[in-house]
């Protein structure tokens, strides 16, 4: 039988040409934000033990910016990563992802959201071992009921844009960390989602593979529209983005904008599968 009823799928999806048009580039100036957090909350434990993890964060990311958060250890840049990705909740003020209150999604719909629009990527690579580059890039695919055929298209282009032809069938065991993680990034941009969460994305690399990983971003962003929130202990990685923020015992202390000099250096390149 087949009479449950399904929860409404919230206004972004509804609003069908996001999903239904695939590339990263939304149509036009959104009216709201991207994202955005409204005196936004993370507590810890009680009483003496108390960790304020985001300590009142207001922060508004805008569709096509490229962010870098930065801070000490410690300072809530990932809590702020995982709420923005939806992984975790605030405790109080709210997160608004297109304009909706994902507090007033259901689970169905905040999984809808995550593979949709969302893209992670994190210092560890995560990928499946024993899995090749090809399955890994799938696998979000098939939980979105995307068909083998296109499947097979569209982890093929992913892999292309990140410059891996030749090594889909290749485990993570089989790669280099630098190709791990342009594994990792196929991943997370093969869904085309509108915002690409990475965090400390280059801390297991070495200088020269953590600036090849910053440049992919740097073109996704830039070719592609795609949004990109990125967390950094360093200066030269942060020196690719747009704004940055830097956080202090859960509060945003300071933002700053840059003229992007560093990105311009591969402006001529082109992104293939574009
Ligand atoms: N699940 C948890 N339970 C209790 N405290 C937590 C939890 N997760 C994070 N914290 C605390 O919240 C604060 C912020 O942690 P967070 O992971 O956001 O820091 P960070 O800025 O990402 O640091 P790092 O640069 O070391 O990754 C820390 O004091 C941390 O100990
Ligand atoms: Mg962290």
């Amino acid at each position: 039988m087949n009479t449950t009823k399904r929860a409404p799928a919230p206004p972004f999806v509804a609003s069908g040409p996001l999903v239904a048009s695939g590339p990263l580039v939304a149509n036009g100036p959104p009216a709201a934000p991207l994202a955005a957090f409204e005196n936004v909350f993370k507590i810890y434990g009680k009483g003496d033990a108390e960790v304020r993890a985001l300590d009142g964060v207001d922060l508004q990311i805008d569709q096509g910016e490229f962010v870098a958060v930065m801070g000490p250890s410690g300072s809530g840049k990932s809590t702020a990563m995982n709420i923005l990705g939806c992984l975790d909740k605030p405790t109080a003020g709210r997160y608004l992802f297109k304009g909706v209150d994902v507090a007033t999604l259901s689970a169905d719909q905040l999984a809808m959201l995550r593979r949709h629009f969302l893209g992670f990527v994190f210092q560890g690579f995560n990928l499946l071992a024993r899995t090749t580059a090809l399955e890994n890039l799938e696998l979000p695919l098939i939980y979105q009921r995307i068909d083998k055929t296109k499947r097979r298209a569209m982890a093929m282009e992913a892999l292309d844009v990140v410059g891996l032809l030749g090594r889909e069938h290749h485990t993570p065991a089989e790669l280099s960390g630098g190709q791990q993680q342009r594994v990792a990034i196929a991943r997370a941009i093969v869904t085309k989602p509108s915002l690409l969460l990475a965090d400390e994305p280059t801390g297991n690399l070495d200088s020269a593979r953590s600036h090849e990983i910053m440049q992919l971003l740097a073109k996704l962003n830039r070719q592609k529209a795609l949004t990109v929130v990125l967390v950094t202990h360093e200066e030269e990685i942060a020196a690719y983005a747009g704004r940055r923020i830097e956080f202090r015992d859960g509060r945003i202390v300071r933002e700053t904008r840059s003229t992007r000099t560093l990105t311009a250096r591969d402006s001529n390149e082109s992104v293939q599968g574009a």
